[in-house]
Formats: C-alpha cells, sequence, structure tokens
C-alpha cells in the first residue's frame, strides 16, 4: 500500500472537530482584533523566499521544497506565510496608498520545509498567522503581542511562556554581528555549518543545535548590549505597555529567530511539555520587508501559531476539545420500497428546519440499523414501517434514555 509521505499527517473524521473548532475560534479573535483573512497560493516563485527568509537561513539553505515547474521556473511550496502575504498585499495593492492603513490580515495555510520529523516538527504543518502592514509605533507591537497572548487564553493554556527580544536594525546588527564574529572566531570547534555562518549571517550561530556550539554560544555577547537609542527606546515602550497591559513576558536576549527578514522585536510562545518542539507561535517586526519585496519603504509585524503546536500542548495540559453534537434523528425503515422512500422524504423535510438526519442506505436489519445509530451518536431513532407509512405516527426513541414517544411524522417535520 502507499503510504503518507514522511512528516505528513491525515486529518480523519473522527480528529476534524478538533481543528474546526480551533480555526472557529481563531477566526472569532482575529475579527474581534479587526484582523481580515487573506489567501494566496501554496507555492510561489522560490525568489520571494530566498529573498525574504534569506539566503543564510535554514529554511532556504536546507529546508524548502523547490522544483523547477514545466515552463523552466524555479518553485518552490511555501514554507511559512510572510513572504507570500506581503508579495500578495503588494500585487494587491493593498499599500499603495488606495487603502487605509494599517492593513490587518490572518491566514490559516498548511506550510512546508523538509526537517528532521520528530514530535512536533512536520514536513506539512499548518499556520495560523497575522499581519499588520504600516505602523512604525511600539504599541503596534504590543497590541499584537496581546492578540497573540489572547489566543492561548482562549484556548486555557496554562504553562505557556511568552519570550521577547529585540534583534535591533540593520545598523545595530552589523555592530553585533562584527562582536560575534570576533567573540566566535576565536573559537576553532564550531561546526562546519557555523564555520560558514561565520562569514555569512553570525547570528544564525546563537540557534545552532549541536551541543559544542550551543555551549560556545552561551557566552556570546548579546544583542541588548548593541541595540542603538532608536531601537532601544521602541523595546522599553513595548515592555512598559506589555506591563500595563499585564501580558507577562520575559526578556530573552538569546532569540534571534529562523528568518532573516526581522527587525527590532521579536517573540516566541513557548509551551511547557511539548519537548524541544516548545515553540508553538513565534513572531515580530519585519521593516525593511516590503521594501525588499519590491514595495515603497513601509514597517510590518507578524506572528504565526503552528497549529499542530498547539493541539499537541493542548493535549499534553489535558485541555479537552468539546465534541460535537452527534446526529439528532436517526431513521431506520423495516427494508420496503416504499418504507424507504418515505424515510428519504422525512429526512429531507426534517434537514429543512434545519434538523441533521441519517437513514439507512444499506438496505440493513432493523436490529443493525439501530446500532448503527447508537454508534454514531443518534439523539433520537424512529422506524418507519408498513403500519408508519399508513398512519404517520412514528415511535420516536430518545437514545439516551430509551423513553419513546408517539409523535406524528407531519409535527415532526414541523418543528422538529
Ligand atoms: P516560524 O517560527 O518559523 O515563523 O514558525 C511559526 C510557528 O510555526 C512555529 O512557532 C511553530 O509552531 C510552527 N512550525 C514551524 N515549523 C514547523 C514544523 N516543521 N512543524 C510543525 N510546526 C512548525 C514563521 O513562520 C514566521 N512567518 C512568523 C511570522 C509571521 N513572523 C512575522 N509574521
Amino acid at each position: 500500500m502507499i503510504q503518507r509521505p514522511k512528516g505528513t499527517e491525515d486529518i480523519f473524521p473522527e480528529e476534524i472537530y478538533r481543528w474546526q473548532y480551533i480555526e472557529k475560534k481563531l477566526r472569532g479573535r482575529a475579527s474581534l482584533y479587526g484582523f481580515t483573512e487573506m489567501r494566496f497560493p501554496v507555492f510561489e516563485y522560490t525568489e520571494l523566499f530566498s529573498r525574504s527568509v534569506g539566503e543564510s537561513s535554514d529554511i532556504v539553505g536546507k529546508e524548502m521544497y523547490t522544483f523547477n515547474d514545466k515552463g523552466g521556473r524555479s518553485i518552490t511550496l511555501r514554507p511559512e506565510g510572510t513572504a507570500g502575504a506581503v508579495r500578495a498585499a503588494l500585487q494587491g495593492g493593498l499599500l499603495s496608498g488606495n487603502f487605509p492603513l494599517p492593513q490587518k490580515i490572518w491566514y490559516n495555510i498548511a506550510a512546508y520545509r523538509y526537517e528532521n520529523v520528530q514530535k512536533g516538527r512536520l514536513r506539512e504543518f499548518h499556520q495560523f498567522g497575522a499581519e499588520v502592514f504600516g505602523p512604525a509605533s511600539p504599541y503596534a507591537d504590543a497590541e499584537l503581542i496581546s492578540f497573540a497572548s489572547q489566543i492561548f487564553k482562549d484556548f486555557e493554556l496554562k504553562d505557556i511562556n511568552l519570550e521577547i527580544n529585540s534583534i535591533g536594525c540593520p545598523e545595530c546588527r552589523n555592530k553585533y554581528a562584527e562582536a560575534l564574529r570576533k567573540y566566535f572566531g576565536e573559537h576553532d570547534d564550531l561546526c562546519e555549518t557555523c564555520k560558514t555562518r561565520l562569514k555569512t549571517n553570525p547570528m544564525r550561530i546563537l540557534d545552532c543545535k549541536s551541543p559544542v556550539c550551543k555551549k560556545i554560544a552561551e557566552n556570546a555577547p548579546i544583542i541588548l548590549d548593541y541595540i542603538c537609542e532608536n531601537c532601544k527606546n521602541h523595546f522599553d515602550i513595548l515592555k512598559s505597555t506589555l506591563d500595563s497591559l499585564k501580558v507577562a513576558y520575559t526578556v530573552n536576549p538569546r532569540i534571534v529567530r529562523g528568518l532573516d527578514y526581522y527587525t527590532k522585536t521579536v517573540f516566541e510562545f513557548v509551551a511547557a511539555g511539548v519537548g524541544t518542539q516548545g515553540t508553538v507561535l513565534g513572531g515580530g517586526r519585519y521593516d525593511g520587508l516590503v521594501e525588499e519585496i519590491g514595495g515603497k519603504p513601509t514597517p510590518a509585524l507578524g506572528f504565526a501559531m503552528g497549529i499542530e503546536r498547539l493541539l499537541l500542548a493542548m493535549t499534553e495540559q489535558g485541555i479537552e476539545i468539546p465534541k460535537p453534537d452527534g446526529i439528532e434523528y436517526y431513521i431506520g425503515d423495516t427494508g420496503g420500497e416504499a418504507e424507504h422512500k418515505k424515510a428519504m422524504e422525512i429526512a429531507a423535510g426534517l434537514r429543512s428546519i434545519g434538523k441533521t438526519a441519517e437513514l439507512d442506505i444499506f438496505n440493513r436489519s432493523v436490529k443493525a440499523q439501530m446500532k448503527y445509530a447508537d454508534k454514531i451518536g443518534a439523539k433520537k431513532a424512529f422506524i418507519i414501517g408498513e403500519n408508519e407509512c399508513e398512519t404517520g405516527v412514528i415511535k420516536l426513541k430518545n437514545m439516551k434514555t430509551g423513553e419513546e414517544t408517539i409523535t406524528n411524522i407531519e409535527d415532526l417535520i414541523k418543528n422538529g
């Protein structure tokens, strides 16, 4: 039998309610914050990601699903949503001055990264993301972060920590890169990849998973000692606003994020008990990206949350997702053509007044039909036989209590 590709998951009917519950809540919460959904393609020209996520990132360097299409163009399955969202916003003229700023959009997408598969780390995964185009003010950062933190409250997640940092503007980062080059340059035992990173983007070394590099990185200079007055001021206002909003956070100067487009604020929400893949949500400001992709300089910021990781964290913390109601009516029949047609007619009537109804499409015995009704959690059931067809009266059984009531079919179809 053909298996699904490694790192992908099937979502089966019996678990889809968990996804739908999450998606519905996220949609509702996003709309309360004034965000509107945007949809954009699963694949883009490769250049979009190499220019935005960055050549020196692991994502572009190692993890993209890239292929040439039949026209010989290099295409990549999106490894994340921000690049596509910015490209679409620009192409659709959302940032052209014809639309009010800020533009606030959300998306719910599948994304693709060729990763080492483990719990919470997939090759096809899903992100709920939000992006804000326009504002440079740190209050926008605080507003976005409080939106993200509200999401975790909505899902009643407890052990979730917000970690924030500032990685400054390109000028601060140049100074910081110099300091890192000096520090890491004195360590010959860096891994081979980090030796390259030393030249291309030394900040990436701080993200290296190799134990030796990790150990060396522990004493590396921290960015917060290198950020300029303007970036520092931005970060200070963000922190004091989060304080006044009572959004708890810790400053983690080690957060650098795995994508190259960030400027100033970066943040992550890390859940306890989800193992090494505890980062459920990550985001930050990316003031240079719109211009990089060909637009006018436009400050922007956003975040994305991994739905699989959110589900994992909820499961680990024993948070129950309410199961949807079962079917309301199961209509059995004794097998004759007239009975079967009558059952179908009643089902159609019930559905037309918004009641869920199922019937036998197997020609099973009445006993087997009732067993099935029980299995699918039908709340009420009745059988259409010759007698019921003639009199229009049925015995409606409450499947939970076993109680039976005599009911007129016409009344049932009218009032449910
Ligand atoms: P990211 O940190 O790469 O950021 O991904 C965001 C979230 O997606 C992660 O925190 C994690 O929950 C989930 N995720 C990432 N990779 C995987 C994977 N292989 N398997 C399962 N879940 C995964 C971004 O993607 C940025 N675009 C976020 C952003 C939006 N920044 C600004 N706007």
